[in-house]
């Protein structure tokens, strides 16, 4: 029985569109999102990424004290997951046909978690622990947003997402520890 509603678009149109802007590289005309709004999430996530590797860096260096070496060793860690991402989001932005903003004026402001130096260790956890709430609940919004409409950015931001989350856990976990002690 032949199904009502066709798997595809016809692929004579398929074959069509694709040959059509072929400069535009991997978007097409079945591209579903509002390609500058998702350019500009995207750039901010990039931003909200480069400061929490500044903040990260900054923290694993800072870090002292006696319960102090784990915890460095997981802001360093952190910090180069962080820098991960980034290249990620900068390179689908890229893809796009956008470009990723590097510019250090403005970053604080494009970004949506803070740079928090932090005074203390247990300070410097707590502050990294709200900056990754920050992060998991600004990626969240933006896969609800973006959705279906453009499949490889949302499968990206929930990888992303995931690890965030990981993030979140692993500094919950080392402020119950402290505050124990
Ligand atoms: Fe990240
Ligand atoms: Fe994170």
């Amino acid at each position: 029985m032949a199904s009502e509603k066709p798997f595809l678009s016809d692929i004579q149109e398929i074959r069509r569109r694709a040959r059509q802007h072929i400069e535009n590289g991997a978007v097409t005309g079945g591209y579903r999102g509002d390609r500058d709004t998702v350019i500009r999430l995207l750039n901010e996530a990039l931003a909200t990424e480069i400061v929490c590797v500044l903040r990260y860096k900054r923290h694993y260096f800072m870090a002292q004290g006696i319960h102090a070496d784990p915890i460095a060793a997981e802001f360093l860690q952190h910090a180069n997951e962080e820098q991960g991402h980034a290249d990620q989001l900068a390179g689908r932005i890229m893809q796009l046909g956008g470009e990723p903003n590097f510019n250090p004026e403005g970053l604080l402001t494009r970004s949506h978690s803070e740079y928090v130096e932090g005074n203390s260790l247990l300070d410097m956890i707590r502050e990294d622990l709200v900056a990754e709430r920050v992060a998991i609940d600004s990626y969240s919004e933006m896969i609800r947003y973006i959705g279906e409409d453009d499949i490889t950015t949302s499968r990206m931001l929930e990888g992303i997402l995931a690890v965030e989350e990981e993030h979140a856990n692993d500094l919950a976990s080392f402020l119950a520890d402290l505050d124990g002690k």
